[in-house]
């Protein structure tokens, strides 16, 4: 074994964090696991939160940081587990230079680094270059001084793209090498039981567009990252990354519930605490960074997580509630570098014990189909089945073979995998890369002009020069009157939606020129305004005068500040943890989703809107800062999960009432927001409500609209609004009464009816029988006109039909007891052998049954077979 320091996972990330930090980097936090980038929708890279800087969309705050980023992949999960690397959530740290130092310097600090903080042995570090990276090369070879048969050149392994577009470039790969004593002669870098890639430098110098042609970036830069479970491993030098102090105390704990030692466990158990370990670290940051499981995107993707843990937990003999103590470990390790994990803890908890309690029920239907499907199966479960199974009900491919197995069933493995790839092909079709035209025409315009400059808050008009104008998002020169366009400005006085608030409208124009802006959204730092040119025609380079429409700004910003308002008062009223979940801020009306962990009473929903109707009525001065995050935070200001990752924020502080980082436009006094009324509250998903609400101009629209339904109603009563609700009472009451008379009515005449049938009864033996059709009859008075037709018939059997409506049939037979008795007839049975031929069925007691029937056409053919058995039974 190698002489190496045996360094915890904490150790690990400070060491590196601080050798960069000496070196003028500025440490910055991790970036929320909500990607804010539109291509992808998790943070899979430490690079992922400085794209827009690379692209040069937006200026570096300083030339050098380094991070400490969790991240999640998705894309090897099923290697989770199996092999000793791979995760799906991971922590990547980072030194990055914004055209600041490159190759040579960053490898040289790699190799420090490497060599000296974690001081593993120069020769058991193998490092890799791109094939025609001669420059890297070289730098190894002369300046650290490798040998030449050492360094690796290797093929598009070592060329680094994000996905299908974004940053991209050359890189360089340090591996570690546990058998140095197999000699430099058989370096096989993909032989993984030798060799552990650590490090990646990546040389960022292009930009990779949708069809896969690659641009020089303005600046050369530099984005590594370094695995901080890889070198756990190889530090604390444990066979995995697993068995590190970063995951292993979370397979202690499940091993502990389940009854196992980890150690005497054979491989598919460790497997299977393994994928525990890694998945339940991901669903706890995940969560706690503000996902909640649903069945789309990033909900989906946490949903499918939860569901591995549980069924893994399944497979090595827990079958109960277990995930939250195994999260309880996760969040005690996490919580020195994590705070956030430990301050949402209850959250967590809420989530994943509803989500496992949901997918309990699940995983036992899913047993039952699998015993279905077994017993109507002679030889082989198929492919199609096994995977309706694992992707449906959680069950894995393995715990399908082995019950197939017990019943000397296969199962179609080479089916169940064809299957697999398709989903896998879906899943990286619709997860990974989106790619919309706006955004690729955007990023080609970013390599020459700049992101837009916001002037809104402070001013509703101003001189604008013509960036950029799209047509259906492709770039044009020029564009003429009655076409629909997207277009850029230097700067603009419009806000474009963001964080909830839907973009401002309004006009631009200029010599004999008028374009109506309808809306504007923010792409890559660009403000796109979507409009259409009423009058003259638009080229780039133009001035325009663009002004917002006032009246609009004006009523969007009282529903954004009461939305703050609301958020306060529902953290006095209902508690201090209400959390905000989503919101809408439009023209009209805003929405508030919150976390809250107790449903509202109306008192409550009195309360919160009363308090922050004093709050508008007392007009609290506005106070709006920018000031570093840190400061922000240290003031109270009440963040949002997964807030931008900007080391500045803007703080919007209504002193004594609300203090929130926000981007969005308000009034500067809460006096202008008149009035605040709450619509709706209601519950949307577990531990998530929502309040619909509207303020300032939008609530006389409400108003008007809600003026117009009582004016019709009171009008169309003739009554004075506030007496509408006696007047329904009344005529709810008459129309109860009405109805009972109507049904007192329609009996009568039934009886009525029947009495005149008397007379047609048949004498067979020493009964009297009775067949007959009574046309349209509701069946509860068929029923009563049966049951006094055979009282009066005395020893008797009835048998009676309606039609009460159309398509439907009732029937009713009464016998008489010595019916019953004598002649063992029974008018249940009797009844659902009839309701058979008119297609239905029923049937009751021996001497009183109803049934039903849908064939009318039948109806004549089945009362004959009942008089024709009725004969037959009784004679
Ligand atoms: N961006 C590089 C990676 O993810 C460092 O490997």
């Amino acid at each position: 074994m190698a002489d190496l320091p045996h360094l915890s996972g904490s150790d690990i990330r400070d060491k590196f964090l601080k050798f960069f930090e000496t070196r003028q980097h500025k440490i910055l936090p991790s970036a929320s696991l909500i990607s804010e980038d539109p291509t992808v929708i998790l943070t899979i890279a430490g690079m992922l939160p400085f794209k827009p800087i690379f692209l040069g969309q937006r200026k570096p705050p300083q030339p050098r940081a380094t991070t400490s980023q969790k991240c999640i992949r998705t894309n090897d999960i099923e290697n989770v587990g199996r092999t000793a690397r791979h995760h799906t959530f991971f922590e990547m740290l980072g030194n990055f230079s914004f055209g600041d130092y490159f190759k040579e310097q960053a490898i040289e600090w790699a190799w420090e680094l490497s060599t000296q903080v974690y001081k593993l042995p120069p020769e058991r570090i193998i490092p890799s270059v791109f094939h025609s990276d001669d420059e890297a090369f070289a730098i190894w070879r002369d300046k650290i001084g490798i040998p030449e048969n050492r360094i690796q050149r290797m093929g598009e392994d070592n060329y680094w793209t994000m996905g299908a577009t974004g940053p991209c470039g050359p890189s360089s790969e340090l591996f570690y090498d546990f058998h140095p004593e197999l000699g430099d002669e058989n370096i096989d870098l993909e032989d993984d039981s030798r060799f552990i890639e650590f490090y990646n430098l990546v040389f960022m110098q292009y930009n990779q567009d949708a069809e896969g042609n690659r641009t020089p970036l303005q600046n050369k830069n530099i984005d590594t990252g370094l695995g901080l479970e890889r070198m756990a491993q190889i530090l604390q030098q444990v066979p995995n990354n697993y068995e590190t102090d970063l995951i292993f105390p979370i397979i202690k704990t499940a091993a502990e519930i389940a009854g196992i030692d980890y150690n005497q466990a054979d491989e598919k158990t460790k497997t299977s605490l393994k994928v525990i370990g890694d998945h339940v670290r991901a669903v706890v940051h995940m969560i706690a960074d503000g996902i909640t499981a649903s069945n789309t995107d990033r909900g989906y993707i946490l949903r499918r997580l939860i569901r591995r843990v549980i069924r893994h937990g399944r497979l090595i003999g827990i079958n109960g509630n277990f995930i939250n103590q195994v999260a309880a470990t996760a969040i005690a390790l996490s919580e020195s570098a994590y705070p956030n994990v430990r301050e949402r803890e209850e959250f967590i908890k809420n989530q994943l014990v509803t989500e496992e309690s949901q997918f309990l029920k699940t995983l036992d239907r899913g047993e039952k189909l699998l015993a279905e499907i077994i017993a109507s199966t002679n030889k082989q479960i198929s492919g199609v089945d096994a995977f309706t199974l694992y992707d449906t009900y959680g069950f894995p491919f393995e715990l399908t073979q082995e019950i197939a197995e017990e019943q000397g069933l296969t199962v179609d493995e080479a089916g169940f995998e064809a299957e697999m790839e398709q989903q896998r092909t879906r899943a990286r079709a619709a997860h990974e890369t989106i790619d919309l035209t706006v955004q690729g025409s955007i990023d080609k315009l970013a390599e020459h002009i700049h992101p837009t400059e916001f002037s809104g808050y402070g001013e509703l008009q101003s001189q604008a020069k013509v960036e950029a104008v799209l047509i259906s998002g492709k770039s044009s020169e020029a564009a003429e009157v009655g076409a629909e366009i997207q277009l850029i400005l230097d700067q603009t006085p419009f806000y474009a939606e963001s964080g909830g608030q839907i973009g401002d409208k309004g006009y631009l124009s200029g010599d004999n020129l008028l374009i109506r802006i309808q809306d504007v959204q923010q792409e890559s730092g660009f403000f796109v305004h979507y409009g259409k040119i009423e009058r003259g025609s638009v080229t780039v380079g133009d001035t325009v005068n663009a002004a917002i429409d006032r009246a609009c700004r004006r009523r969007v910003q009282a529903n954004h500040t009461a939305t703050h308002l609301l958020q306060a008062a529902l953290k006095k009223v209902v508690d201090n943890s209400v959390s905000q979940a989503g919101s809408l801020v439009s023209f009209d009306r805003l929405r508030f989703d919150f976390n809250s962990p107790r449903a509202l009473k109306p008192k409550d929903v009195q309360q919160v809107e009363e308090l922050v109707n004093t709050w508008i009525s007392e007009a609290h001065e506005a106070d709006v800062n920018i000031m570093p995050l840190e400061d922000a935070k240290a003031k109270g200001a009440t963040a949002m999960f997964g807030e931008k990752y900007t080391a500045e924020v803007r703080v919007i502080d209504f002193p004594g009432v609300s203090m929130e980082l926000c981007g969005g436009t308000h009034v500067k006094n809460t006096a202008e927001i008149g009035a605040f009324k709450i619509i709706s509250e209601t519950g949307i998903s577990s531990g998530v409500r929502r309040i619909e609400a509207v303020a300032g101009a939008a609530i006389l629209d409400y108003l008007e609209v809600r003026d117009k339904v009582v004016k019709e109603l009171s009008d169309r009563f003739k009554v004075k609004p506030e007496e509408i609700g006696d007047r329904v009472n009344s005529l709810q009451a008459e129309l109860k009464a009405t109805q009972k008379e109507l049904e007192a009515a329609k009996q009568e005449l039934a009886l009525a009816k029947s009495d005149s049938l008397l007379s047609q009864a048949e004498t067979v033996g020493d009964y009297k029988i009775l067949v007959a059709n009574m046309g349209e009859m509701d069946a509860k008075s068929l029923q009563s006109a049966a049951e006094r037709l055979q009282q009066k018939l005395g020893e008797s059997a009835v048998v009676i039909a309606s039609i009460p409506s159309e398509g439907k049939i009732s029937l009713v037979a009464a016998f008489s007891q010595k019916v019953i008795q004598e002649k063992k007839l029974q008018a249940g049975k009797f009844i659902g052998g009839i309701a058979k031929i008119c297609g239905g069925g029923g049937g009751g007691r021996p001497n009183l049954a109803q049934a039903g029937g849908r064939d009318a056409s039948k109806l004549d053919k089945a009362l004959d077979t009942a008089k024709q058995k009725l004969i037959e039974g009784l004679s």
